[in-house]
């Protein structure tokens, strides 16, 4: 890999086997190194962060997202640790919609309180695939990078007309990571892509994360029926335990007796981002108060899905060894809402041939004393 020729320290990119796929092609994983030495690593397998080397308010630094040391621990199902996710994130409702009054059925992959849905891109969505992988440096020496494409073909998991995607990663030596999605189409398509990594900001394999604050630049959300499908609303959050628009612990209202929670176990839905403007702004702040590790995160998206881990079972042992329980690990989906395909009041998700998808996302990890 090539650095540029000067003596201030530059970012790097190493490259290393991930492992074996089962159809016998390997795997490859990509360390972004920036000048502070923080690191995120990628592997062309799904897109997948499988690591996230950031300092606490010390400086001592410490990987912070949940996964796995090699690819084959990731290709048995997992809660989409760290993964691209599309040709559209979360849920689908029965895996049915109606484009141009064209019925399209995608695969119903999943099933939440006994009812089907195509999550996540169907059977095998964007995380399960090998995306071909081109690594660069920022010619001002900023930023190392990766950028990863992958062809998604028209009956893809149902879904119509081919689909070329690319996302580029971008970690900085401010310890920014920079997502940007691309897509065009050669068919009207639902697109929604996102990125699924889940944090502890305490340190990946923490207990965790009831005691992390937050606060969401949101005062609206989707409330879900009983299927964990929108129902079409847009209700405020204020007065509920929805409300993040000023700091609290997510732990601090997460049993609450409140219907929302009691139908996804927990926090699994999607809030209305109050933007100020078009263009990126800052979303959620995440402040974790013993490591003082801060993950602050800007989009231009519409939403954000906060899961909070609900469904983890201690089954599932990470690169540490450490079991991740129920609640050791959240995610953030910047996205646009769920099931939009099915509903007319949210912003539109559908790329026409011409169109350019084109959405970025920020997570930048900072310390507070
Ligand atoms: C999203 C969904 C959750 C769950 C997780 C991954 O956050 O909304 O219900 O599927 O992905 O398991």
């Amino acid at each position: 890999m090539t650095t540029p020729s000067t003596s201030t320290p530059a970012p790097t990119i190493t490259l290393t086997p991930f492992g074996t796929l089962p159809d016998g092609r390997a795997a490859q994983l990509y360390t972004l190194a920036n000048t502070r030495g923080a690191q995120v690593s990628i592997t062309n397998y799904g897109g997948i962060i499988t690591r996230v080397l950031v300092p606490d308010r010390l400086g001592r630094l410490a990987d912070i997202t949940t996964g796995f040391d090699m690819v084959e621990k990731y290709t048995p199902a997992n809660p989409y640790f760290g993964a691209l996710i599309g040709r559209f994130a979360n849920r689908i409702a029965a895996g049915k919609f109606t484009l141009d009054g064209k019925p399209f059925r995608v695969t119903p992959n999943s099933a939440s309180n006994g009812h089907p849905c195509s999550l996540h891109g169907g059977a095998t969505g964007f995380d399960k695939v090998l995306w071909r992988a081109s690594p660069f440096l920022s010619p001002d020496g900023a930023a190392a990078a990766l950028k990863l494409r992958y062809l998604s073909k028209d009956g893809e998991e149902g879904y119509p007309g081919n689909l070329e995607v690319a996302v580029t990663y971008a970690w900085n030596n401010d310890n920014e990571l920079r997502i940007d999605y691309h897509a065009t189409t050669d068919k009207p398509t639902p697109v929604n892509l996102t990125n699924h990594a889940y944090f502890n900001l305490a340190g990946e394999g923490s207990p965790t994360i009831l005691d992390h604050i937050l606060t969401l630049n949101a005062s609206r959300m989707t409330p879900v029926d009983n299927a964990v499908i929108p129902t079409g609303q847009i209700t405020p959050v204020a007065g509920t335990p929805f409300d993040f628009t000023a700091p609290r612990a997510i732990g601090e209202r997460i049993n609450d007796d409140d219907e929302q929670l009691k139908i996804a176990g927990g926090y699994d839905h999607n809030f209305v981002l109050d933007r100020p403007a078009p263009g990126l702004s800052k979303a959620a702040d995440i402040y974790e108060p013993v490591t003082g590790r801060v993950l602050e995160i800007l989009t231009d998206q519409p939403g954000l899905q906060l899961y909070t881990g609900n469904f983890f079972d201690g089954s599932c042992v990470g690169k540490s060894n450490r079991p991740y329980t129920r609640r050791a690990a959240f995610a953030f989906e910047t996205q646009h809402y769920p099931d939009s395909p099915n509903q007319p009041n949210f912003p539109n998700t559908i790329l026409r041939p011409g169109e350019k998808y084109q959405t970025a996302t920020i997570y930048r990890f900072t310390t507070r004393s």
